[in-house]
C-alpha cells in the first residue's frame, strides 16, 4: 500500500506505508461535506429494486455508505431513478437533491451544485462517495480528507490495485500525467492496468464550481463522467492526492454475482472480528452472519446457522447446528439448536429445540425451555416454564414454572379473532389439553390430560374435561368368536 501527491507544486510525495490504521486525529465535519450518488438505475442488476435498496448482509447499500459520513454535519444525497421510494427509505434530516435524468456521475455532481440546498453550503471540500461501495471504511475516508486538506490538494481519491480490475475506471499515471480512463474507454494497453478507482473522491470545492462545467460527453458511454475531473486538475496543475487502500474495501456492486462477492467479502471479516473476539465457530463457509447481528465471547455457532437483521447473541450460548434467529436477542447461555428464531427475545439459559419455532413477538424468561415441535408466538413466557414437546403457545401469557405438556395447545383464534390464554404461576398443563381463549388458568391448578378448557379455572384447583372410561370386560375373546 502506498499513496502519493502528484502536482506542480509538490511533485511525487513520499510514499507512505498503508492507510492509517487508527483514526488520524482531525476534526471530521472540519470544512467538508459528504454527498453520495445513488441517483443511477442500476442496470446491471437486473432488479425492479433501485440499487441503493437492494440488502446486502442485512444492511440497505446505501447504509454503509451513510455510516461512514455519519460524523459529517452537512451531508447530501443524489437520487433519481425511483427518488421518491429512495428518500422514503432514508432518514429526512438528509439533504435530497434531485437528478431527473442520469446523465452520468460528473452531471450527478454538477446537479448538487446548483441546487438551492447547496447554495448557504459553507465546506470547503467535498466527499464523494458512490452509494454502492459499501465495504467503504471510515479510517480510509478520515484518511483521505486529512491528506487533502494537510497538502492543501486539489483532488483526492482512494485507488487500489487489484487481482481483476474489470469493469473499473483505471488510474492510468505516465510521466506526472494522471487520468482515470473507464472500463469502456480504454485501450487494450490501459485495460491491462491493475490500478482501479474507487469512485470515492474528496474535492476542493472551489475546483468543483469552477471546471464541473468543463466537462464533456465524448466518451464510450456518451455521459458526464466525474473521474474526467482528474485528468482537467492535472492538466491544470493543480496537487492530487492518491491514497491507496485494501482491494475489498472499494468492491463496487454493480451486478448481483457482485453482490454475492461482497457479501461474501463481508462475511469473511465478520466471522474473522468474532474469532478475534473469542467467537467459536465450527464451520465459517456454511455459517451466514448479517453485519448488524452482535455475539458475545465464549459462544459457539455451530455448522449451517443463519444469524440475521439485529439479532444480539449474549455470551456461551451453543446456536446450531442448523439454528436460523433472526432480529433476535438471546441471552447468556442459551442453546438454540436446529431451531428458527423470529423477532423474539429468549433471556439467559434458554434451551430450544431441537427442531423449535419461535415465532415474533414470542418474550421467553429465564431457564425456559420450548423444546421439539414445539412453536411459540406473541407469547410471554415466564421464568423456567417448560413446553418440552409438540406444543403450540400463541397470545398467550404464561407465569414462572409452568407444564405445558405435550400435545396442549392454545386455541387463540376463533376464524375472525385471536384471543388471549393466561395461565398462571406453577400451573400444570396436561397433554393434549385445548385452551379455548380466552381463558385464564389459575396459579398451581392443574389441567387433567385430554381435556378442552373453556372457562376458568381458579388457582389450585384441578379442571378437568372428559367423559367418564368405560372398560368392558372380555370385549377381545368375545370379538374373536364373531370374527
Ligand atoms: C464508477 C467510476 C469508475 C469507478 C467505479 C467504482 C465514473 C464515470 N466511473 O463507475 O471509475 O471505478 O465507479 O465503483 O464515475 N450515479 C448517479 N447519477 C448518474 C450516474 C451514476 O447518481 O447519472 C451514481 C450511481 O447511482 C452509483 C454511482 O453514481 O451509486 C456510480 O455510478 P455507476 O454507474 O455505478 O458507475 P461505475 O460504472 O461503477
Ligand atoms: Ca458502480
Amino acid at each position: 500500500m502506498g499513496d502519493g501527491v502528484i502536482g506542480n507544486t509538490m511533485g511525487f510525495g513520499p510514499i507512505v506505508e498503508g492507510s492509517s490504521p487508527s483514526p488520524p486525529a482531525i476534526n471530521f465535519e472540519m470544512n467538508v461535506s459528504g454527498v453520495i450518488l445513488a441517483a443511477g438505475k442500476g442496470t446491471r442488476m437486473k432488479s425492479n429494486l433501485p440499487k441503493v435498496l437492494h440488502s446486502v448482509s442485512g444492511k440497505k447499500l446505501i447504509s454503509y455508505a451513510l455510516e461512514v459520513i455519519e460524523d459529517i454535519n452537512t451531508k447530501y444525497v443524489v437520487v433519481g431513478h425511483e427518488a421518491e421510494q429512495v428518500m422514503e427509505a432514508l432518514p429526512e434530516s438528509l439533504n435530497f437533491v434531485i437528478q431527473e435524468e442520469q446523465k452520468g456521475t460528473g452531471h450527478a455532481i454538477s446537479i448538487l451544485l446548483e441546487d438551492k440546498k447547496f447554495a448557504n453550503d459553507t465546506s470547503e471540500y467535498i466527499l464523494v462517495l458512490p452509494g454502492d461501495v459499501p465495504m467503504i471504511n471510515s479510517n480510509d475516508i478520515k484518511n483521505l480528507i486529512k491528506k487533502v486538506t494537510d497538502s492543501s490538494s486539489t483532488i483526492g481519491f482512494l485507488t487500489s490495485k487489484v487481482s481483476n480490475p474489470f469493469g473499473y475506471g483505471r488510474v492510468i499515471q505516465q510521466d506526472r500525467q494522471i487520468k482515470i480512463v473507464e472500463e469502456k474507454d480504454c485501450t487494450e494497453e490501459e485495460r491491462l492496468v491493475d490500478e482501479i478507482n474507487s469512485g470515492i473522491y474528496c474535492f476542493e470545492k472551489e475546483f468543483l464550481l469552477e471546471q464541473i462545467n468543463n466537462l464533456n460527453t465524448s466518451n464510450a458511454q456518451g455521459e458526464f463522467y466525474i473521474t474526467d475531473l482528474i485528468g482537467i486538475a492535472n492538466n491544470e496543475k493543480k496537487d492530487i492526492v492518491i491514497v491507496q487502500v485494501e482491494e475489498d474495501s472499494i468492491r463496487g456492486i454493480n451486478s448481483m454475482g457482485q453482490l454475492n462477492e461482497v457479501e461474501d467479502a463481508l462475511l469473511k471479516q465478520t466471522i474473522q472480528q468474532f474469532m478475534d473476539e473469542g467467537v467459536y465457530f465450527q464451520d465459517p463457509t456454511s455459517t451466514y452472519i448479517d453485519s448488524t447481528v452482535k455475539i458475545s465471547a465464549g459462544t459457539k455457532v455451530y455448522a449451517n446457522s443463519h444469524l440475521k437483521g439485529e439479532t444480539e447473541i449474549g455470551p456461551d450460548c451453543e446456536i446450531g447446528p442448523n439454528a436460523q434467529i433472526n432480529n433476535s436477542k438471546v441471552g447468556q447461555g442459551s442453546k438454540v439448536l436446529n431451531s428458527v428464531v423470529d423477532d423474539s427475545i429468549i433471556d439467559a439459559g434458554g434451551q430450544i429445540g431441537p427442531f423449535a419455532h419461535i415465532r415474533p413477538g414470542s418474550e421467553l424468561g429465564e431457564n425456559v425451555k420450548v423444546g421439539a415441535f414445539a412453536e411459540t408466538k406473541k407469547s410471554k413466557i415466564g421464568k423456567g416454564s417448560k413446553i418440552p414437546h409438540l406444543a403450540y403457545v400463541g397470545d398467550a401469557e404464561l407465569g414462572t414454572g409452568v407444564n405445558f405438556s405435550a400435545g396442549a395447545i392454545t386455541v387463540n383464534y376463533d376464524g375472525k379473532n385471536k384471543h388471549k390464554t393466561d395461565i398462571e404461576d406453577g400451573a400444570f398443563i396436561g397433554s393434549d389439553v385445548m385452551l379455548v381463549a380466552p381463558v385464564t388458568i389459575g396459579k398451581e391448578s392443574m389441567i387433567g390430560a385430554g381435556s378442552v378448557i373453556t372457562k376458568d379455572v381458579p388457582s389450585k384447583a384441578l379442571g378437568i374435561e372428559r367423559n367418564n372410561q368405560k372398560n368392558i370386560e372380555g370385549y377381545m375373546d368375545r370379538k374373536k368368536k364373531n370374527d
